[in-house]
């Protein structure tokens, strides 16, 4: 490992094989252009050490927005979340790219694309072809998630190649600069503040457009046990309205029971899930489906910002999913070119 100290290597728990250019495998070579012209070293290291991983926070939050999703998995994994993720960088310290990834353990199960989440940063595309390629499980159903185009097309190059079937979608980022001037929003007292637990997790279930399956259902179980979640109780105790945060710190799976919309419920769940993310030291961000209109509305009202760069939420393999789903299949994002 260039440049690295018998200390560094100490603080790492497994050392990767060489990743050497266009293998059988079909992982295109470590270069811009992602063509096969030779063997390149990679070194990829799964990061354990907490000091390390305190540095590499530090380093990503400078780097925000684009590293949004891998330097909350980062606070999470420091913070002691055991949300299951694992780190792996290119030759630290100066690495070139960042993967984050589920820990075997965690990705056991091969058709559960929910759980089989990665978060992908590069500072040189070519390590990230390179770290893709060999530190992705590409025989599972899987989810990457980036902010940088070439995120999506590197992933794509390399499905191409195994013969991976690929289904792209793009969001919108929102991010608040300072959510603590977020101004307050009273609350309507026929409903109660308060968060998820886990007997929720049908309702959720049930209501997401990508959902009503088992794979989500546990999935969505696990996020409201190890994740902040806020929802709004009816006099009866139940939540009509949620918000729930995930392993890369976004704001996500909002929704409001029909009966229930149009009371300006979503808008007090956000205003407080923000500020609560900016207490703890998270940036407060999440990602709209580009034709929903309302919700970016909502989201420029309360001040958030709309990133320029597209989020790409790119699934493999999502023909393994063998559980048929209970809801409509969801119209939301586009597919990029
Ligand atoms: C989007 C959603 C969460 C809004 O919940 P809500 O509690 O009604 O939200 P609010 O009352 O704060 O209103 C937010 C915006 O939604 C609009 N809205 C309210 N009821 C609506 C309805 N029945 N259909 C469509 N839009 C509606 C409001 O008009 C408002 O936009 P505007 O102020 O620009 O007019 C809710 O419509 C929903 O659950 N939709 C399905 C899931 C979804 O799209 N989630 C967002 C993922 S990013």
């Amino acid at each position: 490992m260039a440049g690295a100290t018998q200390t560094d290597r100490d603080c790492y728990c497994r050392i990767f094989r060489e990743h050497r250019g266009c293998t059988q495998t079909g992982a295109p070579n470590a270069t811009t252009s992602g063509s096969c012209q030779g063997p390149i070293l990679t070194e990829m290291l799964i990061l354990s050490c907490s000091s390390k991983l305190q540095l590499l926070e530090a380093t990503l939050r400078r780097l925000l927005p684009e590293t949004l999703q891998v330097h909350s998995v980062v606070m999470n994994i420091n913070r002691g979340n055991p949300a299951g993720h694992e780190v792996l960088v290119d030759t630290w310290p100066e690495f070139k790219a960042i993967l984050t990834r589920p820990r075997r353990e965690v990705a056991s199960d091969d058709a559960d694309f929910y759980t089989n989440t990665y978060a992908a940063f590069y500072r040189d595309l070519g390590a990230n072809r390179a770290l893709l390629g060999s530190a992705v499980n590409w025989g599972q159903a899987f989810c990457i998630l980036g902010l940088q185009n070439g995120v999506y097309e590197a992933t794509r190059d390399i499905a191409k190649a195994k013969a991976v079937q690929l289904e792209a979608s793009r969001f919108f980022t929102y991010l608040h600069p300072d959510p603590s001037t977020m101004p307050e929003i009273r609350l309507d007292p026929s409903v109660r503040l308060s968060s998820l637990d886990v007997s929720h997790a049908d309702l959720l279930n049930e209501t997401w457009a990508f959902g009503g399956n088992d794979n989500s259902r546990m999935y969505l179980a696990n996020l409201i046990r190890h994740f902040p979640s806020v929802c709004l109780l009816d006099a009866a105790g139940r939540p009509v309205s949620w918000i729930i945060t995930d392993p890369f710190g976004i704001m996500t799976h909002g929704y409001t029971l029909l009966q229930h919309r149009g009371c300006g419920y979503i808008q007090v769940l956000l205003n407080v899930m923000a500020k609560q993310m900016h207490t703890w030291g998270y940036p407060s961000y999440c990602h709209v489906a580009v034709d929903n209109y309302p919700v970016q509305r909502l989201q420029e009202r309360q001040g958030f910002q709309c990133q320029p760069n597209w989020c790409h939420f790119i699934l493999h393999n999502a023909a393994l999913h063998r559980t048929p789903t209970l809801t409509p299949s969801p119209a939301t994002g586009t597919a990029p070119a």
